[in-house]
């Protein structure tokens, strides 16, 4: 993934700058994510309040390169138990394919783990085939849909 990029806890104070990165990461697909900037910030608020500690930055030096917003304190309804949630995650478009995205997600499953979790759960657009593809090389599986929305586990 080149050299320069390390994986760190989020700060509050950073906020805004995934706000932005979040707007950029999601050019094109815009029928998943919000695109008015304030209710950009609201999610990031509210992701910031759901965990703390679940919030993690890829830098390259500096700059923020991609992040993900995981939460060890979620109730599934659908596995009836507690889950380690992966509520967000975005690489800037020209960092992508490089392993950030991959980083991020092994820093916030080792998260999860120690937390106590064993499974962890994300929801999916269905025709986001890069984030499909993406989380299939992961081992997640495909569990059940919801309207647009693709739900999918993994095993802890
Ligand atoms: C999904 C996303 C986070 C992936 O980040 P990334 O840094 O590009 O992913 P990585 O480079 O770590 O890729 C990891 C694996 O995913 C697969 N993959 C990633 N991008 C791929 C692509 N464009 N085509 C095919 N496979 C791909 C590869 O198999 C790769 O494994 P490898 O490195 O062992 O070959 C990124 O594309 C993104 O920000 N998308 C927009 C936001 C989004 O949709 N988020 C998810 C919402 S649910």
């Amino acid at each position: 993934m080149g050299g320069k990029v390390h994986i760190e806890r989020a700060t509050e104070k950073e906020l805004d700058k995934l706000a932005e990165l979040y707007l950029k990461g999601y050019v094109g697909l815009e029928e998943y994510s919000y695109t008015h900037p304030e209710d950009v910030k609201a999610y990031m608020r509210w992701l910031w309040r759901r965990d703390q500690k679940g919030i993690f930055v890829a830098k390259e030096g500096e700059k923020i390169v991609g992040f993900v917003a995981g939460d060890a304190d979620w109730f599934s309804k659908r596995e009836r138990k507690k889950v380690g949630a992966v509520h967000e995650i975005v690489v800037d478009p020209d960092r992508r394919g490089l392993g950030i995205g991959k980083a991020l997600m092994e820093r916030i499953l080792d998260y999860f783990r120690e937390s106590g979790l064993d499974t962890v759960e994300l929801w999916v657009g269905d025709e986001n085939e890069r984030a499909l593809r993406f989380y299939k090389s992961l081992g997640f599986k495909e569990k059940d849909r919801y309207n647009y929305w693709i739900r999918m586990t993994k095993p802890l």
